[in-house]
């Protein structure tokens, strides 16, 4: 009883009205709330649909194919090309990695996760979409791969959604990880929460708590592991549907201090930008 008390007021006050909002965009966020809830209800009860409903492993609910765009928009907006290596870390189900893997190269996708769950499903997404011949990489972890992956580097390091679900020490353990897998112009991307948007919302999330940091943190961070961090912009840039409040979260790009550019394919010409164009248009998915 006192739990639906909590969600009908929790909900009361995220579709209040907010003194910045004009009356039309208090509307319209009105009304995708409502669609999101009922696309969240239509989910749950139909029993043919088994994919959309792993959306709860990930959340926010009833925006599922959006956040797959975000992630992957963000990506190959930030330069991913075919040939690049991925390891995605909190991949969950496969979020990405079912557009990742038909994009990239044979080989070059790894995904890591803590919880078996997600990781289940990971491995039915890809036998049922027939993506085994791309040799993707699915690794249970409570380390961010440090054992399971020790000596491996990637040019993509992708954390989605993962790090204000990690306290403080958890915090380094995966920025020394993310360090140790990166080699001289690896690009690490972390979309970090906004701490204005924090709020009682945002309690926990399947057991995970949230913790909420400046990005000034973050930055400070990069410089004990010297590398060097760029703000990307808002997840809303990128196709986060933005009448949700984590849209306002921030996309940070770190990479090592003085790196290179990620070297272009050898022989890389105008010929392999349209080959990347071509797969990028095949696995949109919005
Ligand atoms: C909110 S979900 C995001 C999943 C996916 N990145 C996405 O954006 O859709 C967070 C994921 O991170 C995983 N996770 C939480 N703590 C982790 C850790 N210490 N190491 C690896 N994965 C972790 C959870 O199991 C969950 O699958």
């Amino acid at each position: 009883m006192i739990a639906v008390f909590r969600s009908l007021r929790r909900n009361a006050l995220l579709l209040r009205k907010t003194p910045e909002e004009t009356s039309s965009y208090h509307r319209s966020r009105v009304l995708f709330e409502l669609q999101r809830r009922a696309n969240q209800l239509l989910t749950k009860f139909n029993p043919f649909d088994n994919e959309t409903r792993l959306e709860r492993l990930v959340g926010p609910a009833g925006i599922w194919p959006h956040l797959q765009q975000y992630q992957f928009n963000a990506l190959t907006r930030l330069g991913l090309k075919p040939h690049h290596s991925v390891i995605d870390i909190g991949c969950g189900p496969l979020t990405v990695g079912v557009a990742l893997i038909p994009y990239l190269d044979r080989g070059k996708y790894t995904g890591v996760d803590l919880l078996p769950e997600p990781l289940e499903a990971a491995h039915r997404r890809i036998a049922q979409r027939g993506l085994a011949y791309k040799n993707p990489t699915i690794v249970c972890s409570t380390t961010f791969g440090k054992r399971e992956l020790a000596g491996r580097t990637f040019d993509f390091i992708w954390t989605s959604q993962l790090s204000y679900h990690l306290d403080d020490l958890q915090l380094v353990l995966l920025f020394e990880q993310a360090r140790a897998m990166m080699h001289s112009s690896s690009v690490l991307l972390i979309d970090v929460i906004d701490p204005a948007i924090m709020s009682e919302t945002h309690k926990t999330w399947r057991g995970f708590s949230y913790h909420f940091r400046a990005v000034e943190l973050y930055e400070e961070l990069a410089q004990d592991f010297s590398l060097s961090v760029q703000r990307r912009g808002r997840l809303a840039d990128y196709g986060y549907p933005d009448k949700i409040d984590l849209s306002r979260n921030t996309l940070l790009e770190f990479r090592k201090v003085d790196a290179p550019p990620l070297q272009p394919e050898l022989n890389e010409t105008a010929g392999d930008d349209n080959r990347a164009a071509a797969r990028r248009d095949s696995v949109l998915a919005v």
